[in-house]
């Protein structure tokens, strides 16, 4: 039984022997890159850098597994509190990480979109995305969702701004509003639900991560931190998923 129940990787090659109950869409919050170079005495910059190594390693691990979504937590609208030299370096990675990764996400056949205020980032950073989402528009294959100046209360707040305003001009009647009405005007209109929520570096909460989206997500969270997580750390949460009961409030 529980055999059934774990995956386990063929020795010789990177594939699932049981391929029932995968996350569709795993999103995860890449905390603890800090922590990792304070523990080793140097800049907090040479843990982001060191965390951008174990994104590419993460991508590629979650594709071979067959995740369809995987939406990884980049920078919050928090972040710009943090003092400016680590602010303008988190701002170049997703340059430097497109610059070297982006042939590679190509040939995997990665769709690369980004969700959050675009329009607050750095030119040099919105060319470099956009850039990734042009020329990846046409792949099919996972779906590698950026979470970058994004904030959940400020989705949500954009949403009931967009449809007071849809109100206002009577497209939208008060009494047809519902779930379905909200999503569309979410940030992840387009996605489905994360199925699984991994966060790093031992904290256990959201910091303003997809609180409507996750209100039934399981929940995943490990004291590695980032720039340490490996593609065993993913495995052991999809294996775990895969054993979890999901019943959304009823009976199972
Ligand atoms: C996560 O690592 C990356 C971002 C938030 C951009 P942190 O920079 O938060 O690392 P810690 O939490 O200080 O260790
Ligand atoms: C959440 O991590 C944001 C990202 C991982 C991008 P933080 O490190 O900013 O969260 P808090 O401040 O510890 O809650
Ligand atoms: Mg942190």
């Amino acid at each position: 039984m529980l055999d059934k129940l774990f995956f386990r990787k063929k020795s010789h090659e990177q594939k699932w022997d049981i391929n029932d109950n995968i996350p569709s869409h795993v999103a995860i919050i890449m905390d603890g890159n800090g922590r990792w170079a304070k523990k080793r005495a140097m800049p907090r910059i040479a843990g982001h850098h060191e965390g951008m190594k174990t994104v590419k390693k993460i991508v590629k691990e979650a594709n071979q597994i067959g995740i369809k979504v995987l939406t990884l937590y980049a920078f919050s609208t928090e972040n710009w509190k943090r003092p400016r030299e680590e602010v303008d370096f988190l701002m170049k990675l997703p340059g430097e990480f497109l610059s070297t990764f982006l042939p590679d996400l190509i040939k995997e056949n990665v769709q690369v979109r980004i969700m959050g205020k675009k329009e607050l980032l750095p030119i040099h950073t919105i060319k470099a995305v956009d850039q990734a989402i042009h020329k990846t528009s046409e792949n099919t294959g996972m779906i590698l969702n950026f979470a970058l100046n994004y904030g959940s209360r400020d989705e949500i707040t954009e949403a009931v701004r967009a449809i007071a305003s849809e109100i206002k001009s009577g497209t939208i009647d008060p009494s047809q509003i519902n779930e379905s009405t909200i999503e569309r005007y979410l940030m992840t209109s387009e996605l489905r639900d994360p199925d699984l929520l991994i966060r790093t570096s031992g904290e256990i909460r959201l910091s303003n991560f997809m609180l409507w989206q996750l209100a039934y997500s399981e929940f995943w969270f490990t004291d590695v931190l980032w720039p340490d997580f490996s593609e065993d750390h993913l495995r052991q949460a999809v294996s775990e998923y895969a054993q979890r009961g999901r019943r959304y409030g009823g009976l199972k």
